[in-house]
């Protein structure tokens, strides 16, 4: 009998502060019609003056225990992803393990930008199905607020500012339709390197940078290869898309979510939405939604949970759990 990575609890937070679309349109030449038309954002939260992407992380890990009914002590891995790393060195998952009062295992970060969460909750998983670890703290956390060009009306109103935690435990595997993370799909083909990325790093400017993208090449990448990597997460769990209960995508634009809806044939209703309160906070959208839509009642135990996400790399993968 194998072993399967339940997930036992989520947790979120978000910077007190939120900037409305109007609040923008005040010093850029853009609109709130205009940013709600193209993204479906409507505000977003941003991290206060020396607010860290460990802060952020810490607190939603917090609340990720606590709805676990853990202690930092009872981890053995944390797997955190981030773009937005509190230093360059080293893993802003070490701060996380330190604060958390874990004293053993290990820590570090993956970087795979939006895509991160997937990523990170497919080492965690693997970590456990392999044995390497029995209970193991997933996080996304992100202070894009950092990176933007704020002069940039194409990509400042974008983004925001979060972190979402999820503690998955390792259980016997029996099978059949046995709760944990069925499976996980990562992607990435770096001929899009160039398409969105930050204009510094420790090795080219030595400043952290801007970021930069070429929006509508990304807008078409992400809605071909999200359908790509989500009809392959049900096939290999011979699933169709009517089994889903919740789709939880990363939340980059509200058209880009609509058009996987649309083509999974689910009803909107079976969607989690944020975007429109958190805009696109990266790594930390899908355990956000995740967090949110558990806390309040929406994805309940058993039910079919399909993630999926694209990001810089390009980058891209789903993942399918029983909850
Ligand atoms: N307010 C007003 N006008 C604007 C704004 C703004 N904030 N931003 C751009 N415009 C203008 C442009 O200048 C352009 O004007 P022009 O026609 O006079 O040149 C016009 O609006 C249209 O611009 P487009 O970029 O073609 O607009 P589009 O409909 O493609 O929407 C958007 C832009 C929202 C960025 C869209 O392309 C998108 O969402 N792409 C995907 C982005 C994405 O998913 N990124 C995250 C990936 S995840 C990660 O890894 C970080």
């Amino acid at each position: 009998m194998g072993i399967r990575s339940l997930v036992r609890g989520c947790g979120a937070y978000l910077p007190e502060r939120i900037v409305t679309n109007d609040e923008l349109a005040a010093r850029l030449d853009t609109s709130d019609a205009w940013i709600v038309q193209r993204t479906g954002i409507r505000q977003r939260h941003i991290a206060a003056e020396g607010e860290t992407t460990s802060d952020l992380a810490t607190h939603a890990a917090e609340r990720a225990l606590e709805a676990a009914s853990l202690a930092g002590a009872d981890l053995d891995l944390i797997v955190l992803a981030t773009a937005t790393p509190d230093h360059t060195f080293p893993a802003t998952a070490a701060n996380v393990q330190a604060r958390l009062g874990m004293r053993r295992g290990a820590a570090f970060d993956v970087q795979a930008v939006c895509t991160g969460f997937i990523y990170a909750l497919s080492v965690a998983d693997n970590a456990i199905r392999a044995g390497q670890a029995k209970r193991a703290l997933v996080i996304g956390a992100e202070t894009f607020s950092r990176i933007l060009d704020w002069n940039d009306r194409g990509t400042c109103v974008l983004f925001g500012d979060g972190a979402g935690a999820l503690v998955l435990e390792a259980v016997p595997d029996d099978g059949g339709l046995a709760r944990g993370i069925l499976s996980t799909h990562l992607h990435s083909d770096g001929t899009g390197y160039r398409l969105l990325y930050v204009d510094g790093g420790p090795s080219t400017t030595g400043l952290a940078g801007h970021l930069r993208m070429e929006g509508r090449e990304i807008f078409r990448h992400a809605v071909a290869r999200l359908a790509e990597v989500v009809d392959e997460a049900l096939t290999a769990n011979r699933l169709d898309a009517g089994a889903v209960d919740w789709l939880v995508p990363h939340q980059a634009n509200l058209r880009i979510i609509d058009a996987m809806r649309k083509r999974l044939g689910l009803p909107t209703e079976k969607v989690v939405i944020t975007i429109d309160r958190h805009a696109n906070t990266s790594a930390a959208s899908v355990p956000l939604a995740l967090a949110e839509a558990s806390a309040d009642g929406r994805i309940r135990p058993g039910q079919l949970v399909l993630m999926e996400a694209m990001g810089g790399g390009l980058t891209w993968g789903a993942a399918l759990a029983r909850w």
